[in-house]
């Protein structure tokens, strides 16, 4: 297959991009390094990396036309800095218009997109949460934005998957909690941690998943998730520990902020049926290989689309 991939040097992008690879699709990649990283992608002889803004209609267009994809995974999105709204409308909003015209004009039949779980609303009405729960994503702009680009998605008529996710993490994360706490306990700095819960989901299983979904053909909304949450408490248990750090102090435990939800976790039973798929990698295990990439790689800098919250 021919697979365009937007933000394809970020965190899911460059795995997924990974992954065809070596299932030897070919795979151009659109990304303009807000968060991602050029390094966090290989040279290979099937892979094409364009440095651009999906903003751009006439080069997203230009560049589809031109490459005919077969599957187009939408993984460029805006949300490193909670004030910035014209960003985040231009990148989430615009450049989805702009992604899904283009494919329409390439005659590319389908599109993958990620969704925020923060859909839902701050104060969701069950967990696990189903996908009949009523969206309500006015907390943030990335939530507001990244909806109205799924809305968009469902709008355009062609064959579609909306992956609402769980908070992904592993090797090449750099948004979250994870990157956030290795990066002070590495500097000796004091962290703390919100009395929340979520629900992880290790990088290679999230790949599994989409995989699986693009081969069995399946469309529509499908949740990406454990089944399980963990408070933020356990995730820094489990970091100090892969870190082999001894705290003198207990971590301060502080309340949430306004804008942020208590517990995220996603009903997966839909994916889990229809793809006969489910998580195989462990909490404790995904959080070691991940500090192991850290320790290797070293982390520049750390993102957050929630407002208020250091690093
Ligand atoms: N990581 C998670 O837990 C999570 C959860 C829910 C949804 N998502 C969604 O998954 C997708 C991938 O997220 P990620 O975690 O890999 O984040 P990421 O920041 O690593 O990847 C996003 C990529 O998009 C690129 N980008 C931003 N604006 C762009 C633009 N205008 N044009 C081209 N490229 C642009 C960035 O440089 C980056 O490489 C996003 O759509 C995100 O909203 C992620």
């Amino acid at each position: 297959m021919k697979i365009f991939i937007t933000g394809g040097a970020g965190f899911i992008g460059s795995h997924l991009a990974d992954c065809f690879l070596q299932r030897g699709d070919q795979v151009l990649v659109i990304d303009n390094y807000a968060t991602g990283r050029r390094d966090n992608l290989t040279q290979h002889a099937c892979l094409r990396v364009v440095e651009g803004s999906i903003v751009q209609g006439s080069l997203v267009q230009e560049l589809m036309i031109d490459y005919k994809p077969d599957l187009i995974i939408h993984a460029a999105a805006s949300y490193k800095d909670s004030e910035n709204w014209e960003e985040d409308s231009r990148t989430n909003v615009l450049g989805t218009v702009n992604v899904i015209q283009a494919a329409k004009k390439a005659r590319c039949p389908r599109i993958v997109y990620f969704q925020t779980a923060l859909c839902y609303g701050l104060q969701p009405k069950e967990q696990p949460i189903t996908l009949a729960h009523v969206l309500d994503s006015g907390n943030s702009s990335y939530a507001i934005t990244k909806t109205s680009a799924e809305q968009f998605i469902q709008l355009s008529g062609l064959d579609t998957i909306s992956f609402r996710l769980a908070n992904a993490y592993g090797p090449r994360n750099i948004s979250g909690p994870l990157p956030t706490f290795y990066q002070r306990l590495l500097e000796g700095k004091s962290c703390f941690v919100m009395d929340t819960r979520r629900d992880f989901i290790y990088i290679d299983d999230l790949v599994d998943c989409v995989t699986k979904a693009i081969d069995k053909g399946v469309q529509g909304i499908y949740h990406i998730s454990s089944g399980s949450d963990y408070s933020i408490q356990e995730l820094f248990d489990a970091t100090i520990k892969a870190m082999f750090v001894e705290l003198v102090n207990p971590v301060e435990l502080r309340s949430r902020n306004p804008d942020d939800a208590f517990t995220i976790l996603l009903d997966p039973s839909r994916t889990e049926n229809d793809l006969q798929w489910k998580i195989s990698t462990p909490l404790q295990e995904g959080i070691k290989k991940t500090i192991h990439y850290y320790q290797k790689y070293g982390i520049t800098e750390t993102y957050t689309h929630l407002q208020g919250v250091e690093g």
